[in-house]
């Protein structure tokens, strides 16, 4: 049975998936992280009260929805700690959280190394959040990770000592100060008391929903673009946010899966490092990201803002098979008199439509654009594709043409309910 849904970034992230999530999640029992840590930031409005989650699945605002973070998640448990308080805070008993007994731990030498690398980096600077998810995933790959399971167990003791010797001889090279054990164990086997309760074989819990018939939905964070094998390498986060990532940080098998939404927005951003080839430094650069308030919700920084990129959403819609897009922003990109998608590069004099990640090619791609009409005027109160201006499907239309996906939703303005289902 195909009782699984993934939503995921189809682009370089930020494409605002919490809509779609937040659509589908009234059907589902089970709402699953997948991949990523507290690099991410989905922000929620449920009964107009505004949340920003960086850790939690949205479901977990859903009191009939378990949450779960699974395997493939990287967690930082004073992120983790704060997010549960803040809803405890507004009234949430966050009874319905989950955490994979096989997700690894972010610790305070995972942040340290990652500021550290990216000051030390003279070449091919990333841009990271910050937030430890590289250093952890290589300690997870390593095989010095810190999983769930033993954080609160007795083992976390030797296990940290271990990993903070290790770590101070590094930090020791880079001229940083030592870290102290005690310390950090002091205060981190507080965290373990607190979020034991949560840690559980969340595969063994997800099979038994699959075998009951009940939905889980699958909450892609980050993006395809920024997939640490299909992305713009090394401008990349270090997991698997493609529907691979979803197999595997959950332990879902594919045949389980039945949609696979990916969700882009009416125009282009990226933040941080790395290529992108329809960025717009100019004027309208700056008008899409006023419009369409781009600035992050992790980081809070200026968002880097273009024309919608046609030639890498549909390389999204390949690598992970994509059953349906949801297009967001509709309505910000009708403001425009003009808007260009750009349908094709060009690159060494030769148009093409295959999408490649090799840095040397992004760079030197030119964007074949197409020009749309604009002035879609108020799209907010459609809520079916034919209410929309014929100039607006014909934006649609054309997506679905070049990407050669249906687009399943569409996103008309900034309220939960702004949204068409087809
Ligand atoms: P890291 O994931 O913190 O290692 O950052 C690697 C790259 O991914 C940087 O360019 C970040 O800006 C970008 N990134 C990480 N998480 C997100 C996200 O949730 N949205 C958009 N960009 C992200």
């Amino acid at each position: 049975m195909k009782n699984v849904t993934v939503v995921l970034g189809a682009f370089y992230g930020d494409e605002g998936k919490g809509k779609v999530i937040d659509y589908l999640s009234a059907d589902n029992k089970y709402a699953v992280r997948y991949s990523g840590g507290n690099n991410a930031g989905h922000s929620v409005e449920v009964n107009g009260i505004k949340f920003a989650f960086h850790l939690l699945p949205s479901g977990i605002l859903y009191d009939n929805v378990k949450a779960i973070l699974g395997n493939g998640v990287v967690i930082d448990p004073k992120v983790l700690i704060e997010e549960i308080n803040n809803l405890k805070e507004k009234g949430y008993k966050v009874k319905n959280l989950y955490i994979s007994e096989k997700a690894h731990v972010i610790l305070p030498y995972h942040i340290i190394l990652d500021e550290t690398l990216e000051e030390i980096r003279e070449v091919n600077k990333l841009g990271t959040t910050k937030r430890g998810i590289g250093p952890a995933y290589c300690d997870k790959y390593e095989r010095s990770g810190i999983r769930m399971e033993d954080f609160v167990s007795k083992r976390f003791k030797e296990l940290l000592k271990e990993n903070i010797n290790n770590k101070n001889l590094i930090l020791k090279a880079y001229k940083k100060p030592k870290l102290k054990f005690s310390e950090i164990y002091k205060e981190y086997k507080e965290y373990a008391k607190i979020l034991k309760p949560y840690v559980c074989d969340t595969v063994t819990m997800l099979h038994n929903a699959i075998r009951k018939g009940e939905k889980i939905l699958c909450e892609g964070a980050q993006a395809s673009l920024l997939d640490i094998d299909f992305g713009s390498y090394p401008f990349v986060t270090s997991s698997n946010p493609t529907i691979g990532g979803a197999i595997t940080g959950t332990g879902i098998g594919a045949k389980y899966i039945g949609e696979v939404y990916g969700v882009i927005k009416a125009y282009s951003s990226r933040v941080g490092a790395g290529p992108f080839v329809t960025e717009l430094l100019d004027e309208t650069g700056d008008k899409i990201r006023e419009l369409g308030h781009e600035y992050g919700v992790t980081t809070k920084r200026p968002r880097r803002c273009g024309w919608l990129d046609l030639v890498s959403i549909r390389y999204s819609c390949m690598i992970n098979g994509l059953t349906g897009l949801c297009v967001n922003h509709l309505d910000t990109i009708g403001k425009f008199d003009k808007i260009k998608v750009c349908v094709a590069y060009e690159y060494k004099g030769k148009k093409t439509l295959d999408f490649s990640t090799n840095i040397d090619f992004l760079n030197n791609c030119t964007p074949v654009y197409e020009e749309f009409e604009g002035n879609f005027g108020d799209i907010s109160k459609c809520r079916k594709f034919e209410d929309l201006p014929l100039k607006a499907q014909k934006y649609i239309n054309r997506i679905e043409e070049l990407t050669d996906t249906p687009v399943k939703f569409i996103g008309v303005g900034a309220g939960r309910e702004e949204i068409i289902a087809r």
